[in-house]
């Protein structure tokens, strides 16, 4: 029988970098943008169709590190199962390398696939410690949000080592999310940051710190539905990572223009140095933060609605 799954994508709303040195981080689920896998049993060797990647080919044809064959590896090994034979049909909306999560997502939705077709259940962190492996395979040190933000579905409040811990939101918000349409690879943004704080650790723990003091601090704006405080402090975040070294001057071109036009905040979001920004807005607003996004050189623009 052949089983589907999916799995949602995620923006960081705080704390980004900062949480892979275990300063606290906000994520959110984007329910509306997925990632779906399917698994086709049959007789002829697995096969993978991920025409989105440009992947259609035999799995014995990739070459032996390519991403997706030393995910499948993993992924396999952690469910105890060898599947030789079949299709497995790839497919997301996400945009990949652009902050969003694709990676983590695709992942996830063939751990749920692959499980389902085998009669597994598997909880949500176990789902997410199987994605957090094939992860470390492509970033070296990730923090483990973002397996743990798609596993989840939830809005949660991560901190590096520890349980992710699910927030109640004090209210519905609208995010509009704008890529710069510039590709960025996690590991390297992740690992420029590393070398910058090799060379001055007193001055990147402190720029760690304010972030993770944005983190910690909106939690109460999210909890009471204080927007204008959530914005203040995504304004402060970005201005961190402009710091960091990691924003771009087209994110910064859009994120500002996303303020000019009545965001409350504008910041990107995940790696940086290219992928997208987020910007939260009231809903009235929405299509001119969009428009002035797109004017500012965005490629893909949408708003969202984050629910409690
Ligand atoms: O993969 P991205 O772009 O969502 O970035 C993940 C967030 C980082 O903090 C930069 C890395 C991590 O592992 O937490």
């Amino acid at each position: 029988m052949s089983c589907s799954a999916t799995a949602c994508a995620k923006v960081i709303l705080f704390g980004e970098h900062a949480v892979v040195y275990g300063r606290p981080a906000v994520a959110l689920p984007l329910p509306g943008l997925r990632a779906r896998a399917e698994y086709l049993p049959g007789t002829s060797p697995l096969s993978l169709d991920a025409p989105e990647i440009g992947v259609t080919s035999p799995l014995a044809a990739l070459s032996a590190g390519h991403p997706l064959r030393e995910t499948l590896r993993i992924v396999c090994e952690r469910l105890g199962l060898e599947v030789r034979k079949g299709t497995l049909r790839i497919t997301s909306g996400i945009p990949v390398a652009s902050g969003l999560g694709s990676g983590a997502a695709v992942t996830t939705a063939i751990v749920r696939a692959l499980a389902s077709a085998h009669g597994i259940d598997l909880a949500p962190a176990q789902v997410s410690a199987i994605v957090f492996e094939a992860e470390a395979v492509y970033h070296g040190t990730p923090s483990g949000i973002d397996n743990s933000v798609i596993a989840l579905e939830r809005p949660i409040l991560f901190i590096r080592g520890t349980p992710p811990q699910p927030l109640d939101l004090g209210a519905p918000f609208d995010l509009t999310i704008a890529d710069s349409g510039v590709r960025s690879e996690t590991r390297v943004a992740v690992g420029a940051v590393r070398d910058a704080w090799q060379r001055d650790t007193p001055t990147f723990e402190r720029l760690f710190d304010e972030m993770g003091a944005c983190a910690s601090q909106s939690l109460r704006a999210l909890a009471q539905g204080d927007l204008a405080q959530v914005g203040v402090l995504m304004n402060r975040n970005q201005d961190v990572l402009e710091r960091l070294g990691v924003s771009t001057a087209g994110l910064e071109r859009i994120a500002h223009a996303a303020r000019h036009a009545g965001a409350l905040g504008a910041k990107l979001t995940g790696a940086g140095m290219g992928g997208n920004i987020i910007a939260l807005g009231e809903p009235h607003l929405a299509a001119a933060i969009r428009a002035a996004c797109e004017a500012a050189g965005a490629r893909w623009v949408r708003t969202t609605t984050v629910q409690p």
